[in-house]
C-alpha cells in the first residue's frame, strides 16, 4: 500500500513542477557560457536519456516502468557545471540526487519520491597518482577498480584499502566509509582521505581548509548526499608487499562447516593484522559419491594475506588449525592481482583491464540487502536455524557474508569519523538475496519478506541498543524521513543505528552546512531547525 501512495503523490507533483524543470534547463544554459553544456543535459525528450539513466543502475529492482525517473540528468565535465546545476536547482526548487557508481542498495542516487534531477558524475573520473607523496587525487565518478588499476600502473608496492567490487563508485563508497580486504591492516577508505573537494549548497567550491574540519569529518563516513556534491578525494596510498597470498576453502555442512564457522568467530578479529579471512555462505548442490545431488550450505573461507605462503602456513597452524589450510590451497600473486581474485575474475596480469570495466555483472539480478554487527560469537546451535531459513523454497539466491573486523579497525576511536563500528565488533554480516529481474512484484515482495524474516531470526545474536547498521549497505527498512519532512526524532531512529553517538554531531554539521535542508533524501541527516521543513515545491 505504501509504494502505491508514493506513486500517486509523485504523479500529482510531477505536473506541478513541469515548468520548473524547463526553467531549470534554461537556467543551466544561461549560467554556462560554454555552448557544450547542452550536450550534457538529458531530458526524457532526448533519445539517449534512458541509456544514460540505465547505465549506472546497479539494481534492476529500481528500473521498472513504475520507478520514478529524473526530470533531467546532467553529466558534468567540470566544476562549473556542478556549480551551475546546484545554483539552478536551488533557484527553481528542484530536488537533486547525486550519482557516482550507482551501487546504492536502495537506489537513492537515482530514485526519489519527489520530482528531481540527477547529477551523474560518470564523466568526472580522472585519477592522478603521485608516487613522491604516495597520494592520489581521485574524482568522485571514478570506480574503486579504476583507482586500483591506476595505482598498479605506477607501482606494485602501494595499494588502497577499499571494497572488493571494482565497479563501486568512490563518491558513494568513501563518503559512506568503505571497508574491504585491507581494513584490518589500514582501516576504511574514509580513514585514509587527507583532503576533499566539494560543492556546497550555495554552489561554492570548498577544499578541506575552506570547508573546515567539521564538514571534512562528516563527509568521511556520514554520507556525502546530506552535505553537498563531492568532486574529488585526496587519498593516502599505503604499502603492500610485492607478494600476497590468497585462498578460498569451501566447506559444506557435511564437511563440518558449522563447527568451522563457529570456531572462526573466536579468531577472525584477533588474527594477525596482515590476515583477513571472510566467510561467504550460500546454498549449493553437492554431488555425492553416487552422482546424486543434494542441497547443502557451503561456507567459503576466502582470504587475503599480506605476505608469502611461508609466513601464512605457520600463522594458520597457530591461530586456526581447524581449517586445515595447506600450501596447495594457496596462491601467491601481486596485490593488484588479488583484487581481481577477490572480485571473482581470473587473477592474471592480462586481465587487469577488467578493473576499468564499469559494467557490473550483478546488475542483471534484483536484490535486497541488510547489515548486522556481531559482538559475541553466535552459538553453534543457532546456525542450524539459519540453514533452515536458507533452505526455504521461495528463497532466490541468498548469500550471507561474514566480514571480520578487529586489528586497525578496533584501534580507531568511534568518533574519529562518523563510522562508529570499531572496537568490540568481531564481524559484520551482509545479508543479501538476489532474484531474476523479470519476476513479478508479488514474487519480489516474497524475497524481500524472506530477507526481513532472516533478519528477525538474527535479532538475539547481533548488536543491540542500537542494532547497528552500515550506511554503505543502505536499508530503508530501518527507518526513513517522511517523504515531505525531515525531523530529528524520526531520523534519529535510523541515524543512531548507522552512526551511534556521531549522529548528533552530524546533525550539528548539517545545520551549519545546509540549514535549509536542500540536500535531502529518505535517509539524509536533518538540520536542527527544520523539524518541519517543506519540500522545494
Ligand atoms: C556489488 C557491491 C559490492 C559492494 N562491496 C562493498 C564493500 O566491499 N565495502 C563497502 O564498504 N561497501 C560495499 N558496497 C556498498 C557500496 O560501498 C555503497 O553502495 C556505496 O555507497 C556505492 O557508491 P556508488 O558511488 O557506487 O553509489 P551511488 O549509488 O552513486 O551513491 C550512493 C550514495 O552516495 C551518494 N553519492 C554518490 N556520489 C556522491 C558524491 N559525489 N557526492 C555526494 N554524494 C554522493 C548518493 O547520492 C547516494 O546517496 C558494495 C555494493 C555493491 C552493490
Ligand atoms: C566563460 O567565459 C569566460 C570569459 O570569456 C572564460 O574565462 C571562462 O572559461 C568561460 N567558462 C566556461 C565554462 O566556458
Ligand atoms: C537533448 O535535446 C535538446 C533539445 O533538442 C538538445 O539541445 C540537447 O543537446 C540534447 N542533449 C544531448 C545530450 O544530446
Ligand atoms: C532502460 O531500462 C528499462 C527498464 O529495464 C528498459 O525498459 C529500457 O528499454 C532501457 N533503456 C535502454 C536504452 O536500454
Ligand atoms: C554558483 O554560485 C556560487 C556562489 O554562490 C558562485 O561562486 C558560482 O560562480 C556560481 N556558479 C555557477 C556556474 O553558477
Ligand atoms: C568433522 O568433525 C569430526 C569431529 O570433530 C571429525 O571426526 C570428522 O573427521 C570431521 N569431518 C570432516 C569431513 O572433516
Ligand atoms: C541444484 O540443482 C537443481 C537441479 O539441477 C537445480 O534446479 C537447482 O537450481 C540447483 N540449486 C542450486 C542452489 O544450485
Ligand atoms: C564488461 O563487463 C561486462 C559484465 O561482466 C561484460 O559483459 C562485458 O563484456 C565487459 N566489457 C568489456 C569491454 O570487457
Ligand atoms: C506531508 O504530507 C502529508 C501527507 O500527504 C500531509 O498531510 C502533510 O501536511 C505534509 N506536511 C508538510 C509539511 O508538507
Amino acid at each position: 500500500m505504501f509504494p502505491f501512495f508514493i506513486v500517486l503523490l509523485f504523479s500529482f507533483s510531477w505536473s506541478v513542477s513541469a515548468h520548473n524543470h524547463e526553467d531549470f534547463v534554461q537556467c543551466l544554459s544561461h549560467y554556462s557560457n560554454s555552448s557544450s553544456i547542452s550536450q550534457l543535459i538529458y531530458t526524457q525528450a532526448n533519445s539517449s536519456y534512458s541509456s544514460v539513466l540505465n547505465f549506472s543502475i546497479q539494481n534492476p529492482r529500481f528500473s521498472s516502468p513504475s520507478t520514478p525517473k529524473p526530470l533531467v540528468i546532467i553529466t558534468p565535465l567540470q566544476l562549473s557545471h556542478v556549480q551551475a546545476a546546484i545554483n539552478c536547482s536551488r533557484q527553481h526548487g528542484m530536488q537533486v540526487r547525486v550519482r557516482s557508481g550507482g551501487h546504492d542498495f536502495e537506489g537513492l542516487s537515482y530514485v526519489s519520491d519527489v520530482p528531481f534531477i540527477v547529477i551523474d558524475l560518470i564523466e568526472m573520473r580522472s585519477i592522478n597518482v603521485d608516487l613522491e607523496t604516495s597520494t592520489a587525487w581521485v574524482e568522485a565518478g571514478a570506480t574503486i577498480g579504476e583507482v586500483y588499476y591506476r595505482i598498479a600502473e605506477k607501482t606494485r608496492t602501494l595499494g588502497f584499502p577499499a571494497g572488493a567490487c571494482p565497479t563501486v563508485g568512490v563518491g558513494g563508497h568513501i563518503s559512506g566509509g568503505g571497508d574491504g580486504p585491507l581494513h584490518r591492516k589500514y582501516g576504511l577508505a574514509a580513514d585514509n582521505v587527507i583532503d576533499a573537494h566539494i560543492v556546497d549548497v550555495q554552489g561554492r567550491f570548498l577544499d578541506r581548509e575552506s570547508m573546515g574540519e567539521d564538514l571534512f569529518w562528516a563527509i568521511r563516513g556520514g554520507g556525502g548526499a546530506s552535505f553537498g556534491v563531492v568532486l574529488a578525494w585526496k587519498i593516502q596510498l599505503l604499502p603492500v608487499p610485492s607478494t600476497v597470498t590468497v585462498f578460498t576453502l569451501n566447506k559444506n555442512l557435511e564437511q563440518n562447516a558449522t563447527k568451522l564457522i563457529h570456531r572462526w568467530q573466536y579468531v577472525a578479529d584477533k588474527l594477525d593484522e596482515d590476515l583477513f579471512i571472510m566467510i561467504i555462505l550460500q546454498t549449493v548442490n553437492s554431488s555425492s559419491e553416487g552422482g546424486s545431488s543434494k542441497i547443502t550450505i557451503q561456507a567459503s573461507f576466502q582470504s587475503l594475506f599480506l605476505g608469502g605462503v611461508d609466513r601464512l602456513i605457520p600463522l594458520m597452524e597457530n591461530s586456526f588449525p581447524e581449517l586445515g589450510l595447506t600450501r596447495e590451497d594457496c596462491l601467491e600473486m601481486s596485490w593488484i592481482e588479488s583484487t581481481l581474485y577477490l572480485a571473482g575474475f581470473p587473477s592474471e596480469e592480462e586481465s587487469l583491464g577488467v578493473l576499468l570495466n564499469r559494467t557490473f555483472s550483478g546488475a542483471l539480478l534484483s536484490s535486497k540487502a541488510k547489515s548486522d554487527y556481531v559482538r559475541k560469537p553466535i552459538p553453534e546451535a543457532a546456525f542450524e536455524g539459519i540453514w533452515e531459513k536458507m533452505y526455504e523454497e521461495e528463497v532466490g539466491r541468498a548469500i550471507l557474508i561474514f566480514i571480520p573486523y578487529g586489528a586497525r579497525m578496533a584501534d580507531i576511536s568511534e568518533s574519529e569519523t562518523p563510522f562508529p563500528h570499531r572496537a568490540g565488533n568481531i564481524y559484520k554480516i551482509l545479508h543479501s538475496i538476489y532474484w531474476e529481474k523479470e519476476q513479478s512484484s508479488v514474487e519480489s515482495q516474497r524475497h524481500i519478506s524472506w530477507m526481513r524474516e532472516l533478519y528477525a531470526y538474527f535479532t538475539p545474536y547481533v548488536s543491540k541498543n542500537p542494532r547497528a547498521a552500515y550506511l554503505n549497505y543502505r536499508d530503508l527498512d530501518i527507518g526513513v524521513n517522511r517523504n515531505n519532512i525531515t525531523s530529528y526524532t524520526q531520523s534519529s531512529i535510523w541515524g543512531i543505528k548507522y552512526f551511534k553517538n556521531n549522529f548528533n554531531r552530524l546533525v550539528h554539521v548539517k545545520t551549519r552546512a545546509d540549514p535549509t535542508n536542500f540536500f535531502r533524501n529518505e535517509q539524509s541527516i536533518p538540520p536542527l531547525s527544520s523539524s518541519v521543513k517543506k519540500t522545494g515545491n
